[in-house]
């Protein structure tokens, strides 16, 4: 089975991208499976049910979030009613939507979707150690579905490799988000995950993150806004892992994707 994890896409240049890039991955790899990470999607805070729906109809199986789930307050009415849009599981008792979702496709693959936040130099949230355990029980990997991916949205590189660890063995990806900067370490865990720490975002690296350089810049040396964050609108690098899973439902390979924009370019040798 053949996923594609896309980073946090940043504003409208990592829409751009998606949009133009998704429906041809899809076809030259011949993809199972893409999810996206969509927090930064809508003006680089949260996303609209337009951009979920666009997103869906160029061939994204699920879109995943983070922190600035809710930024969009619309979010909050409409993710009720959009099953493929996944917030973290870890949000208290209540919150609307949901942490984790079952994606059928076409072929009849079945792949659990598992959104988790972190806690460290974070808002403080509820465990996700035991949101997994409780997301992760009803599907074990192999039996209630085929394959498992986790998006590990977290700031600190410590807690993505403990969320993986505890993860390894049962879930087929765990993948880093959050700090919009793609890391060297995408490797399979001696239990069969694969791993990246942050998977990077899906965005314009001439950028502080994502933002035009100027606000950002004027808050660390003046300590004082005097503007909002807007999203830098150079053109965008696609910012994505590549993971084979075997019938197993445990992890062949990982590799880094990254295609435009400013970053070196990367592809999976063995989809080639
Ligand atoms: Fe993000
Ligand atoms: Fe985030």
């Amino acid at each position: 089975m053949r996923l594609l994890f896309v980073g946090d896409v940043v504003g409208r240049s990592g829409r751009a991208a998606v949009l133009q890039q998704v429906p041809l991955l899809r076809q030259r790899w011949r993809l199972d499976f893409v999810v996206v990470n969509g927090e930064n999607a809508a003006g680089g805070f949260g996303i609209t049910e337009a951009i979920v729906q666009e997103f869906l109809a160029v061939g994204v199986d699920a879109v995943t979030l983070g922190n600035h789930a809710f930024d969009q307050r619309e979010a909050l009415a409409f993710i009720d009613r959009q099953p493929r849009l996944i917030r973290p599981a870890n949000y208290p008792p209540g919150t609307p939507g949901r942490g984790a979702a079952v994606i059928e496709n076409a072929a009849g693959a079945r792949l659990l979707i598992v959104n988790v936040l972190g806690r460290i130099f974070m808002e403080a949230l509820d465990d996700p150690f035991a949101a997994l355990e409780r997301e992760l029980a009803p599907f074990p990997l192999g039996d209630g579905c085929d394959a498992v991916v986790v998006d590990v949205h977290a700031e600190a590189t410590s807690e993505k490799w403990a969320l993986a660890h505890y993860l390894d063995g049962r879930a087929s990806a765990v993948i880093g988000t959050h700090t919009h900067a793609p890391s060297a370490d995408h490797r399979i865990l001696s239990g069969g995950a694969a791993f990246i720490t942050d998977v990077g975002m899906t965005g314009d690296y001439d950028s502080v993150i994502g933002m035009d350089k100027d606000e950002p810049l004027r808050r660390f040396t003046k300590r004082i806004p005097s503007g909002r964050f807007e999203p830098a609108q150079g053109p965008a690098t696609l910012c994505a892992v590549a993971v084979e899973i075997a019938s197993t439902g445990l992890a062949k390979a990982i590799a880094p994707v990254r295609i435009g924009g400013l970053l070196n370019a990367a592809a999976p040798e063995f989809w080639s």
